[in-house]
């Protein structure tokens, strides 16, 4: 294949071509080319240089690109001359020794070399700090598909967030750690394949999935996108894990949006049913309540089975919603700061509610606000993720914890925040919308959640710093906000199969 044909390829790859651009948008590098049909072999490929793999299977078994760290020049092939290319990227640069005082906190013998999936979105760039932090070899996978849905949807995250190359350069000055970046999509085999064979992790954290249910439920290819992405995305991690690395273990994030809401107490994964005078242990029933949280039951049902059946080791973490924005690794500078999304689509309840709050928009309590959810700080998501990772499930063993620390309903998130902004002035009125999702506004809600407590967790409760804090971050960049983004636009039942632009108020 010559550079034309390549560059053509992956010209028709567009999207994930401008995401990828934009990302490493910043100085040269070199890119080398493998020609001839066949990727290269884990011992040629840079340990810690960036691999970029093209989204479509079909331009990764003809060419695997790799975009070095901008020093080392072009990766060697077998015999066949290669041809060079400088495109515009960033280069995570070599900086001086770390300051130790970051890193290496506690853990002693239970170093992990962990592989985290998704470790540019919300929840996995603070994990991969924060394991980073303590002395574990992170790595980071992502397809950056994450940052192309605000391109598609008009919408962005309330923080200015770095790109993923500058935020892994900042964290380098300031720790003098590195993190191994991956770019590419996790539903590409090949490319999964080389990214496990060259890091070869103890741990994979999988984060790296479509985690709106709005999003799903826009129309016919966001639905489909969603499970393809999700479930299929999860099959090659547990096939990669099978053939490349059987010992390690599997931490996937699934939410517990996948019980629904039933009307008796929430076990963690599983209940021990009488029947007819038999008794038997089964994983808890499942009653997901949109395209999304169905992909996460699938996963969860195909991690049980892989399990079973190939004796992998897997933690089903059911989250609950997670509020805040800074962990103390986010918040050591604005470059490395997390994303915060307040938007009807990506917004989650209580991170949305401070945004609304604090550029004087209504607080959007869909329906009757009785709706009952588990939640917790970001601060503990880490910490749970921590948790997990350095007390393994066993060969064979599917574990399930349900990972949060407290129920609200909405009005209490609603009343929280109202007197939060009292504190600081702010005037904070509530408005009772049409309710977009099919979901009952009053129920009962009592979900078991004390197997990463067992283990360690010490809940960073909800109270009135946390309400502070992010209510003077929503102050602070209240600029960015775009107030035609915060009300729902997406129906449940008016889902179809055109393709649907979002447009603001569009119920
Ligand atoms: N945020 C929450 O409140 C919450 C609650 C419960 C569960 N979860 C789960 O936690 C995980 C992380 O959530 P988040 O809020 O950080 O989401 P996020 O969208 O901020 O991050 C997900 C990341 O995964 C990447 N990604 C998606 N598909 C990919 C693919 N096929 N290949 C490679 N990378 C891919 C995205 O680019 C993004 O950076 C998700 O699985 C989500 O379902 C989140």
């Amino acid at each position: 294949m010559t550079w034309s044909n390549f560059e053509s390829l992956l010209r028709r790859n567009l999207a994930m071509a401008q995401v990828v651009a934009k990302a490493f948008a910043g100085s040269a590098v070199n890119v080398s080319g493998v020609v001839g049909g066949q990727s290269l072999s884990t011992s040629e490929a840079p340990k810690s240089g960036v691999c970029l793999g093209a989204s479509s299977s079909d331009i990764w078994r003809k060419c695997a690109i790799f975009v070095d760290s901008g020093l080392r020049g072009g990766v060697k092939t077998t015999g066949q001359s290669v041809a060079r290319r400088t495109i515009r990227a960033a280069v995570v640069k070599e900086s001086p020794a770390r300051p130790t005082s970051l890193v290496g906190e506690g853990n002693g013998s239970k170093k992990k070399k962990v592989m985290i999936l998704g470790g540019d979105g919300y929840c996995g760039w603070a994990t991969a700090l924060h394991l980073s932090k303590k002395g574990h070899e992170v790595a980071i996978v992502d397809s950056l598909v994450r940052r192309l849905f605000d391109e598609q949807l008009g919408t962005q995250t309330l923080t200015p967030i770095a790109s993923l190359q500058k935020r892994v350069k900042k964290w380098k000055d300031l720790s003098g750690e590195t993190l191994d970046v991956y770019i590419g999509d996790v539903c590409n085999f090949e490319f999964l394949e080389h990214a496990v064979k060259s890091f070869e992790p103890d741990t994979i954290v999988h984060f790296g999935e479509q985690r709106s249910a709005p999003y799903s439920m826009m129309d016919r290819d966001r639905a489909v996108f969603t499970q393809h992405n999700n479930v299929i995305g999860t099959l090659n991690v547990l096939f990669a894990i099978k053939e490349f690395v059987p010992e390690c273990h599997l931490v996937k994030l699934g939410t517990m949006g996948e019980y629904g809401t039933p009307n008796i107490d929430i076990e963690e994964g599983f209940i021990t049913i009488t029947h007819n005078g038999r008794t038997d242990t089964l994983p808890y029933p499942k009653q997901a309540s949109s395209f999304y949280h169905l992909s996460k039951v699938h996963d969860s049902h195909n991690l049980a089975f892989a399990c079973k059946a190939w004796g992998l080791a897997a933690t089903d973490l059911n989250q609950g919603v997670v509020y805040g924005v800074h962990t103390p690794e986010t918040s050591l500078d604005e470059v490395l700061i997390n994303r915060l999304d307040y938007d009807g689509v990506f917004g989650t309840a209580l991170n949305r509610f401070c945004v609304q709050a604090a550029v004087g928009h209504p607080l959007t309590v869909y329906g009757k606000g009785g709706q009952t959810r588990g939640y917790l700080d970001i601060r503990d998501t880490v910490r749970c993720l921590e948790l997990a990772i350095i007390n393994p499930a066993k060969p064979g063993e599917f574990r399930v914890f349900n990972q949060f620390t407290e129920q609200f309903s909405v009005n209490d998130l609603a009343a929280l925040v109202t007197k939060a902004g009292q504190k600081l002035g702010i005037e904070v009125k509530t408005a009772h919308v049409q309710n977009p999702r099919v979901e009952a506004e009053e129920h009962y809600y009592n979900a078991k959640h004390s197997k990463l407590v067992e283990l360690g967790l010490e809940p960073h409760y909800l109270g009135d710093a946390l309400l502070d804090s992010l209510l003077n971050v929503a102050v602070t960049y209240a600029d960015r906000v775009d107030n035609e983004q915060i009300l729902p636009a997406v129906s449940w039942k008016k889902i179809g199969t055109k393709p649907k632009t979002v447009k603001p108020s569009g119920l």
